[in-house]
């Protein structure tokens, strides 16, 4: 047998065993490099508008809406302005985080309609709270918060200078809706949701989903006319295939959940609690039966506040922080979808007391 020549011998002894150990060091180092949740905040329009109040106007009753959607009341922007609900959510959110607005590195706001087109409502909420860190919009319909935490642990990971981040979800979707379409008005209402993040380990994983299905939900606005536009335009409220929309909804958020608990190795009794966005309680029961789970882990509150597009997680998020049924240590899944078609969910262990 001929002997190794001496630089391979350098390589595989030496070089190699140090590369080895620098590239598990990195690996190491990124999955070490996440996010906690430090803080929660909501806001609410102060107008409750109770099934009831809805059938005086419309063809529909509190016995429909109970049964097909789990809506009781939903409170309804009225005289208010959508930024200083989310403005009043940040706040909540910094002083349960024991943080003021210029620690902050970073705002991320999930928003599909305000009245501004322009500058973005992360800027307007900006200069209301105080801080003075780069912000942006974001629109993944109802999936935005999900879509904005995975953002914000990215920037965790890839920017050294970051330590605070706030994600605000503030929605009006009450002003997308015809209201004397029955089938959408009565599903839909208004508010903000607020989490401060810093680095730590508590957010374990994502799963993003994204496929472009347009016609199942959607609106079209009426942008200015000039003197050169020669096409049709039909500007008008939000269009949805109710039933298309639920089958979408329950697999897209079960195909999610599955790539968090299972692909992390964890099994679906694991999990303390499932966070759902809040569209449907039957949507939620669906998901719940297909994966065996007692009805304890699904905490809703869809019977208050309707759907809030993608402030009905935070919203949720911050009740249980405050009636503190989350303990430290809990095992929690998040799991939203909506228009585009967007879905996510995100595997997180509570880490507030
Ligand atoms: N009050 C009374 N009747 C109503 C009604 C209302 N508010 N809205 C619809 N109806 C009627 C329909 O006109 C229909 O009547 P018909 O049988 O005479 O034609 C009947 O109720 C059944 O309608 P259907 O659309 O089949 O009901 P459904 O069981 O699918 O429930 C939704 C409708 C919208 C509640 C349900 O499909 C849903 O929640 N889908 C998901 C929507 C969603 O989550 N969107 C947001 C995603 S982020």
């Amino acid at each position: 047998m001929g002997r190794i020549p001496p630089h391979i011998a350098t390589v595989t002894t030496i070089i190699l065993p140090i590369v080895c150990t620098q590239i598990h060091l990195l690996t190491k180092l990124i999955k070490i490099i996440k996010m906690n949740i430090i803080g929660t905040g909501r806001a609410h329009p102060s107008l409750t508008v109770a099934n009831d109040m809805l059938s005086t106007f419309l063809d529909t009753s509190d016995e429909w809406i109970t049964t097909r959607t789990g809506i009781k009341q939903r409170q309804l922007i009225s005289h208010e302005k959508l930024e200083d609900l989310a403005a009043e959510a940040c706040k909540n959110a910094l002083q349960d985080a024991g943080i003021s607005a210029e620690d902050l590195d970073f705002i991320i706001c999930s928003n599909v309609v305000n009245e501004h087109i322009t500058p973005s409502l992360s800027c307007i909420v900006q200069g209301m709270i105080g801080a003075t860190c780069p912000c942006f919009d974001l629109n993944s319909a109802c999936a935005g918060f999900i879509y904005a935490l995975d953002i914000a642990n990215s920037f965790f990971k890839s920017k050294s200078d970051i330590n605070h981040i706030l994600v605000v979800c503030a929605e009006e979707p009450t002003r997308m809706c015809d209201w004397q379409e029955r089938s959408t008005c009565v599903l839909f209402g208004d508010g903000a949701g607020a989490a401060v993040l810093t680095r730590g380990d508590g957010v374990e994983a994502f799963s993003l989903s994204s496929f472009s299905s347009v016609e199942p939900l959607y609106q079209i606005r009426n942008l200015e006319k000039t003197p050169f536009i020669t096409k049709k335009e039909f500007g008008g409220p939000l269009v949805m295939k109710g039933q298309d929309v639920f089958k979408l909804a329950v697999k897209s958020s079960l195909n999610d959940i599955q790539k968090v608990v299972e692909g992390n190795g964890l099994t679906y009794d694991d999990v303390d609690y499932y966070l759902l966005h809040q569209a449907n309680i039957r949507i939620i029961e669906t998901i719940r039966k297909s994966l065996h789970q007692d009805k304890v882990k699904f905490p809703h509150n869809i019977e208050n506040y309707g759907n809030t597009s993608s402030a009905s997680l935070p919203i949720l998020l911050d009740e249980l922080n405050r009636n503190q049924t989350l303990n430290c240590g809990d095992t929690i899944v998040l799991s939203a979808f909506g228009a585009g078609f967007t879905a996510g969910a995100c595997l997180l262990k509570w880490s507030k007391n």
